[in-house]
């Protein structure tokens, strides 16, 4: 991985930036260039990481991961919860729209909302209870329920760029914004 930068705006709208090593780095978010699907999984497995040293292991939260189709989504979500010990084969939700998981009684449910049409639609399918804090989400295609699921811990948005992909962490709660300190030592 050879460029993130990690985006801090200040309070008062000035941008803070300084450089260490090779990273650009900001505050509030990171972005980074993966120029294939090896190192989109070993970005994956480093934030798992990061998140693994820091969340209270009996403690829910939530992933959104944003992108066109294709944009890597689903690979990034394989290793993460590889990463979270989850073993054997890790389908996409694509169809089922859900996969779910229990690792040491914390129950990880993998979400793809692609195929809903309104807005409100995971409600009727039974999804609200699901969709609490008590268990580890990760949600691809959050944009198809805009303005109904409540705030992820963090972010992450995915595009084209050249052959690989642009991926944005963008922190949304205070746990999110210390877990992407972790991230940053890690992956700079
Ligand atoms: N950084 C990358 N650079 C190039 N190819 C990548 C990168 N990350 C993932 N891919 C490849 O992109 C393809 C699509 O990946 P994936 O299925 O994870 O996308 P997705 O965002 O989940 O798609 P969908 O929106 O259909 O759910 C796979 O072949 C994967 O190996
Ligand atoms: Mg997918």
């Amino acid at each position: 991985m050879n460029y993130y930068s990690i985006n801090n705006q200040l309070s008062f709208f000035v941008f803070f930036k300084f450089t260490i090593s090779m990273s650009t780095i900001y505050t509030n978010s990171i972005k980074s260039y993966i120029p294939n699907s090896k190192t989109m999984e070993s970005l994956s497995r480093q934030i798992a990481l990061a998140i693994l040293a820091h969340a209270n292991p009996s403690e829910g939260f939530q992933i959104y991961l944003k992108g066109d189709l294709g944009t890597g989504k689903t690979t990034f979500v394989r290793s993460f919860l590889q990463e979270y010990g989850v073993q054997g084969k890790i389908k996409s939700p694509s169809y089922s729209l859900l996969e779910s998981y229990t690792i040491s009684n914390l129950e990880i449910h993998h979400f793809d909302f692609y195929r809903f049409s309104k807005p409100d639609e995971w409600i009727n399918a039974g999804f609200r209870d699901l969709l609490n804090e008590n268990s580890i989400i990760l949600l691809e295609w959050p944009e198809k329920a805009d303005g109904y699921l409540p705030n992820p811990d963090l972010s992450i948005h995915l595009e084209y760029f050249n052959s690989g992909r642009n991926a944005t962490l963008i922190p949304k709660t205070m746990r999110g914004k210390k877990w992407l300190q972790a991230i940053a030592l890690r992956i700079c």
